[in-house]
């Protein structure tokens, strides 16, 4: 691996994926993205220009893929529209990226012979009930609820076939629910931090008893990189650090991080189609590339996470006004 392209390198699973390639190998890294809302050019200015380039650029753009893809040995691809409330309100550009870009960047990889590594979601199993002991793994069925989700299952399914019929050298990876450093303002974890820091009443959809797996942007990072390393090509894997909680449960440890009552929450419309709850079996990640979380604690990792938007109001406070305004348009 010398020659990476990072597709959604300056998006906040990206940006914290290039900083951690850049720490623990030696390559090279390109990243490819469009700069959407989503895209933060703040989180790479500290990189090294002498391993770091950065194009813009859309990943459904048939010949600057072409050119990258020929120029690269690996492609980790991350380029995606990913917040599901977007997608309720105009899934169009979910389509274009999730799905055309995935075709549009496999056709170079199997054009080149290079190695490719899609980044994708738990949402593509569906969910799962409150009280079930079941948890996901590599073989449960696809069962997407919404348009991001389902984009992200037929972008999956395009990868595998391309690797049964064509033989491409892909592996995919299927993560729960990120937080850390340069996370949008739109997801729940940095929504609520930013809003209590304010001083306003985080807004909780429905009931509140949504579960989501909580792990840290860094152990996703170092989840890839194994997988980049030592993968089995075909292969998905299952990341996941155990960090089932609650949305209300997750809201009020927030709370009270930023030194607010734990009972400021305003509950708002519920999300249509609302996913009740997501659960990671990791076991093939753990025992066959031997990954561990190091933030296997979602508490720690959170008042790690209220630090460092404490310390970076000055580039979430732009993006804080604008997410608020489109909110409460439809009442959330
Ligand atoms: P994000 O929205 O923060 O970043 C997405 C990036 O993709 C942005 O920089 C955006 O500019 C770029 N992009 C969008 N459309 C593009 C296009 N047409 N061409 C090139 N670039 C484009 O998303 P994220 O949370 O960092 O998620 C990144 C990837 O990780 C996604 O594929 C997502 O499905 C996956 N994932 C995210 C999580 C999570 O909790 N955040 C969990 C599992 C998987
Ligand atoms: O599971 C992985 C997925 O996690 C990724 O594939 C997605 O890209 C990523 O956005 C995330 O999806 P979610 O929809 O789970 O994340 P979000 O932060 O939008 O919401 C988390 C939960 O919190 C969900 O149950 C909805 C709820 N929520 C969200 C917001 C923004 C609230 O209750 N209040 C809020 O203000």
């Amino acid at each position: 691996m010398h020659q990476v392209l990072v597709t959604g390198g300056a998006g906040f699973v990206g940006a914290n994926l290039v900083h951690h390639l850049l720490r623990h190998t030696d390559a090279r890294v390109t990243v490819l993205d469009a700069f959407t809302y989503a895209a933060s050019t703040e989180s790479l200015v500290k990189l090294s220009p002498l391993r770091t380039h950065v194009v813009a650029g859309d990943v459904a753009d048939e010949q600057l893929v072409d050119s990258l893809v020929a120029t690269h040995d690996t492609v980790v691809h991350l380029a995606a529209e990913s917040h599901n409330d977007n997608s309720l309100h105009d899934p169009a550009p979910f389509v274009h990226t999730n799905l055309v870009g995935t075709f549009t960047l496999l056709e170079a990889v199997r054009r080149h012979g290079v190695r490719f590594h899609h980044v994708s979601t738990d949402e593509v199993y569906g969910d799962l009930d409150l009280d079930s002991p079941e948890r996901f793994t590599e073989n449960s069925a696809y069962r997407p609820s919404s348009p991001y989700s389902a984009t992200k299952a037929g972008a999956d399914h395009l990868v595998r076939a391309w690797v049964r019929s064509f033989g491409i050298n892909a592996t995919i990876s299927n993560c729960s629910n990120n937080y850390g450093p340069w996370q949008h303002v739109e997801k729940l974890v940095p929504r609520t931090i930013t809003t209590a820091l304010d001083g306003g009443r985080p807004r909780v959809y429905g009931d509140g008893l949504n579960v989501r797996d909580w792990i840290h942007t860094d152990d996703h990072a170092a989840a890839v990189l194994a997988i980049l390393e030592r993968g089995r090509i075909g292969a998905t894997y299952l990341i996941g650090a155990d960090g089932e909680r609650s949305n209300l449960d997750l809201v009020r440890s927030i709370l009270r991080l930023c030194g607010r009552g734990e009972d400021e929450i305003d509950f708002v419309r519920d999300r249509a189609g609302h996913d009740r709850r997501y659960a990671i079996d990791s076991t093939t990640l753990r025992t066959e590339l031997g990954w561990r979380p190091r933030f296997d604690d979602v508490e720690a990792g959170l008042a790690a996470t209220v630090a460092w938007y404490r310390d970076h109001e000055h580039w979430w406070r732009s993006r804080k006004a604008r997410t608020e305004a489109s909110y409460a348009a439809v009442g959330q």
